[in-house]
């Protein structure tokens, strides 16, 4: 599939100003931020974030991180039930690294300050779907992720071998024959443009999100990162297994919150609008079940009944528990007029996490030289079909460390320019971007959602295609337009995908194919036709 560069061609790029550094880190959640630490210990770095330093998924992490640390529980446990929720496709060599140096790294962040509730002086675990123990971790109740990007970012800015820069958009990845050589920017406060030229560069933007009208991801989940590893020639695995979280908050005009499983792992029952809990009706573990069995769950039983949302009911929990583990929950809930101590919550799942990414190895290297991939942007193989709730704090902590500890060259490769020299594509009409981005995720969320049959993906693809050809005849100079530009390729990438595999698994549910297929108990893989552009 060609797509794009054509900004590339239209820049020279010897007049763009130029920072040369070891390591460039592309995105600063907590794979990002963890990447820049480790890398900081061997030289230069530049850590660049498209919006502000605390604008990631990362920081709207709720429940918390997993790692088994706690006295009952041991990272064979953890290792099971990561590998039990993946629906066989986990790889246990990348799960085994993940939980081993997880509890090394969560060690770490404690002794960096980050505030982790306890209880007595020790640390509080909570429970969430599918794990055997409790092992998540949390801090501030329900405000995991930004206790974690804080004492992060603190240290990060207090590093002098880091420069920041926020409000960086990467526009390209500049690569030349299988090479990366660091990233072009765009300075989007400035509207300036800048090049970053590294040893080794890691891609760690985080998810896709905003590439369906209903997730629980910020505005800036785009989906970057995949778009950009992808026009380099990096290797895509397993981009139809999209991960929906069960509970998001479902009432008009409020936004698709998150409401934590860690809310189901202190006791609250999915009820239905008769008030009966239903879950066991399509699971043993009920609520516990891993996440994908109680989205599907959920969507069954709306189905059934058509209603258009289930209810999390807390109303049998201590008040004062609900209180001081979810203080976020409550407030948000309360804005719009709920008290969850006493009312029942609406939710519907919606689109929240991307099991499938950029494929990496053990030391997140992808298949472009130079180029690493860390945290949701990249497919380690942890997850499977199905990640386990939590793990991917851990997974962007552990792999984020392992991308800064790269080998690289002290001084950056000076990039090869002149290979990127391409015509100007012809002047297309000119784009709604807005409505093209509406238009997106109102498809993807029709056709790539829970249940997906293959009429629909097979029109999704071919839409898709259309689309893109209108978006390679503008010339984008600006942040939407590039990124509209990416949320195509990435939904084109998860409808392809989706459309080869020809089976249900995990997240990836297929009404004319429901069944698993053991011919199909592997990785697929999607890299650009380096021929067909
Ligand atoms: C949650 O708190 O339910 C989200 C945690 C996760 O995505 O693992």
């Amino acid at each position: 599939m060609p797509i794009h560069e054509q900004f590339l061609s239209a820049v020279d790029l010897e007049t763009v100003p130029l920072i040369r550094t070891r390591m460039l880190v592309v995105g600063c959640g907590i794979a990002g931020l963890a990447a820049a630490l480790a890398a900081s210990r061997r030289g230069p770095v530049v850590m660049a974030a498209k919006s502000v330093f605390m604008e990631s998924n990362t920081t709207y992490a709720q429940g918390g991180i997993a790692a088994a640390l706690a006295g009952d529980d041991d990272v064979d446990l953890h290792i099971r039930d990561t590998m039990e929720a993946g629906g066989g496709l986990c790889d246990e060599p990348a799960v085994r690294v993940m939980a081993e140096e997880g509890r090394i790294r969560c060690r770490e962040l404690i002794d960096m300050g980050t505030p982790f509730d306890r209880v007595d002086g020790e640390l509080a675990f909570t429970r969430e779907g599918a794990h055997s123990r409790r092992r998540i971790l949390h801090a501030d109740g329900d405000a995991t992720g930004r206790a974690i990007t804080a004492t992060m970012l603190d240290r990060v800015c207090r590093t002098p071998n880091i420069h920041t820069l926020e409000n960086h958009f990467a526009i390209d990845l500049l690569h030349a024959d299988g090479v990366c050589y660091g990233a072009l920017f765009l300075d989007t406060k400035y509207g300036r443009l800048l090049r970053v030229e590294a040893s080794a560069t890691v891609v760690a933007t985080g998810g896709l999100g905003q590439v369906f009208r209903e997730t629980t991801n910020p505005a800036a989940a785009t989906g970057d990162g995949y778009a950009l590893c992808y026009r380099a020639g990096a290797t895509m695995e397993d981009m139809e297994f999209v991960q929906f979280h069960p509970t998001t908050l479902y009432l008009a005009g409020a936004p698709r919150f998150l409401v934590s499983e860690a809310v189901r792992g202190e006791g609250a029952h999915l009820v239905n609008q008769d008030g009966e809990r239903f879950m066991s009706r399509y699971s043993k573990a009920g609520e516990l079940s891993p996440r994908d069995v109680v989205s599907q769950g959920i969507f069954k039983e709306l189905n059934r009944t058509g209603d258009a949302y289930v209810s999390l009911d807390l109303r049998h929990v201590d008040p004062k528990l609900i209180e001081t583990r979810f203080p976020t929950i409550m407030s948000v809930c309360a804005e719009f007029g709920l008290d969850i101590r006493k009312d029942p919550i609406p939710v519907r799942p919606a689109v929240h996490y991307m099991m499938g990414g950029v494929r990496t190895d053990l030391d997140a290297r992808t298949d472009v030289k130079n180029l690493y991939a860390a945290g949701e942007v990249a497919c380690t193989g942890v997850h499977g079909a199905n990640r386990l709730a939590s793990n991917s704090l851990l997974e962007g902590l552990v792999y984020g460390c392992r991308a800064g500890m790269a080998d690289a060259a002290d001084a950056a490769p000076p990039f090869p320019a002149p290979t990127l020299a391409r015509s100007m594509p012809p002047k297309g009409a000119r784009l709604d971007v807005d409505d093209l981005s509406r238009s997106l995720k109102a498809l993807s969320w029709r056709n790539l959602g829970v249940y997906r049959n293959g009429i629909h993906l097979a029109e999704t693809v071919e839409t898709l295609k259309a689309w893109m050809r209108y978006v390679l005849a503008e010339q984008f100079q600006m942040r939407p337009g590039f990124e509209v530009q990416n949320m195509l390729t990435v939904g084109f990438l998860i409808a392809g995908s989706a459309l080869a595999r020809t089976e249900s698994r995990g997240a990836h549910q297929r009404s004319d194919y429901p069944e698993a297929d053991p011919a199909w108990a592997r990785h697929s893989c999607v890299a650009i036709d380096k021929d067909a552009s």
